[in-house]
């Protein structure tokens, strides 16, 4: 009998313990939720910011001038080296125009050290210049004297033409002390001319301007360039009547240019967006507290964090690995966005490789397919929300020149990053919310292209452009 009443109240705490998972599942479901018509309000919104950083007034929209006014033509031709500094690597590349919409690319990753991303980073990238030089035999540009090179930045920088700018802020996880409000090729060049090397750097660009350009070496119809990686942003050619903050001696003679947008710093003041619990601790820790709000919830470098900090308020609250935690969980940034990668794709009914990731990465023995079942839908939902917000902002950008849409060769957008690339069904929910959000018809004749690695030949080309 007593026996009896214990299995009972197990049992009836069992059916409760769901209960309380389910119920708290609910809760995040709410909050991470982006509703459609949360989608055209960020819309809307991206529009009137679009609006007031072109005309310099305040916006969470920089909508940075590129200096980038001559549309690649395909016919471009030489070689040229390329320097594309990301978040997570700089990779050296010399690349071979063709002439004929081709190129052929030698480089090589360095991966960027802790030490780098916060004291070192010029002279890191000036060693590996160095070794890259040695062991890819790169001759010096004998009409020139120095060899010509392109560099990506992949941070906001307000440029002043198109080999000059200054570092206006780090981010992703960078802090290089003196550098902010500083040039960000001189700061290189400085660096090169301590390691005796002879290369000179002819045209400044960002990722997203490098994946655009590179795009519209093949793509005519190409109009603007994302990064979904481990941050995330947008370029896009405008007409020049509308940069009216513009002002450089070409301001009457050009018709458009390339608006590096740092999309990343959208609502940084959280008027509109779906800002949680998960994603305040994130941002408390960061360094760039209450910068880069769009990109915290977007891209690779958050995405493990905010799963993680999710996950963590579930364990705390036993609903979780029976409350149980790890040094690796615990540790901050210890749940990485190829974790979150790994889980959403796993579609097995006993979800072995979620089982793997939490039991061998994260340390955690003997989960049920309850905790497997529950961590899954939390990834998933941090996931969907990044997907729905990046689709939103795509949106925006695409429906603020409709006419090119609406025109018959379309629009073809370059694309590059870890998210795109790796994350399940990334770009499948581009194209579905922008049926939604762009009209079928519309839709249609929109072009999604990988722009693999197109930060760098998109370097070298403008720095093609550039010297010619
Ligand atoms: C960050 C940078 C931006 C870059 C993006 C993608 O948002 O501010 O310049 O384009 O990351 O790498």
């Amino acid at each position: 009998m007593e026996k009896l009443v214990h299995l009972n109240s197990a049992r009836s705490r069992g059916i409760h313990e769901d209960e309380r998972v389910e119920a708290m599942l609910k809760e995040l479901e709410e909050e991470f939720m982006v509703s459609d018509e949360k989608m055209r309000d960020i819309i809307k919104e991206f529009h009137q910011e679009m609006d007031n950083g072109l005309k310099g007034k305040e916006s969470s929209l920089p909508m940075i001038p590129s200096y980038v006014t001559k549309r690649p033509t395909g016919k471009e031709k030489g070689s040229y080296l390329a320097l594309d500094l990301g978040g997570t690597n700089l990779r050296v590349c010399l690349v071979q125009l063709k002439g004929d919409s081709t190129f052929d690319m030698e480089q090589m990753k360095y991966p960027i050290p802790a030490e780098a991303k916060a004291s070192t980073l010029f002279e890191f990238i000036a060693d590996c210049v160095e070794k890259f030089l040695f062991l890819h035999k790169v001759p010096v540009d004998p009409s020139l004297g120095y060899v010509p090179c392109g560099f990506t930045f992949s941070f906001p920088v307000n440029q002043t033409g198109i080999k000059r700018g200054n570092l206006v802020m780090w981010n992703k996880g960078f802090s290089v002390p003196n550098a902010v409000g500083r040039d960000v090729v001189n700061m290189t060049q400085d660096a090169f001319m301590r390691h005796h090397l002879r290369v000179k750097i002819v045209a400044l660009v960002n990722d997203t301007v490098g994946s655009l350009m590179t795009s519209g070496y093949s793509f005519p119809n190409a109009q603007m360039g994302i990064i979904f990686g481990t941050g995330t942003n947008a370029c896009y050619w405008e007409k020049a009547s509308k940069i009216e903050k513009y002002n450089g001696d070409d301001k009457d003679s050009i018709d458009e240019m390339v608006i590096n947008m740092e999309w990343g710093a959208f609502d940084n003041a959280l008027k509109l967006l779906p800002y949680t619990p998960y994603d305040n601790k994130l941002n408390r820790k960061s360094p760039n507290f209450g910068l880069q709000s769009y990109e915290k919830m977007i891209s690779g470098m958050y995405l493990g964090e905010v799963a993680r900090n999710a996950l963590l308020w579930m364990i705390d609250r036993r609903a979780l690995f029976g409350g149980r935690s790890s040094t690796e969980l615990n540790t901050g940034y210890g749940f990485d966005t190829s974790y979150v990668s790994t889980i959403v794709a796993d579609e097995s009914a006993d979800l072995e490789e979620v089982r793997v990731v939490i039991e061998l990465s994260l340390n955690i023995p003997e989960t049920t397919l309850k905790d497997r079942q529950t961590v899954k839908r939390v990834c998933r939902l941090v996931g969907d929300r990044a997907k729905k917000l990046s689709a939103a902002a795509m949106c925006a950008v695409l429906l603020w020149r409709p006419e090119l849409l609406d025109s018959e060769e379309g629009v073809s957008v370059g694309i590059d990053g870890s998210m795109y690339q790796f994350y399940p069904e990334f770009e499948e929910s581009l194209i579905e919310e922008s049926k939604k959000f762009l009209g079928e018809e519309r839709a249609s004749r929109l072009k999604l292209v990988l722009s693999k690695d197109g930060s760098g030949v998109g370097a070298a080309i403008v720095a093609m452009i550039a010297t010619n």
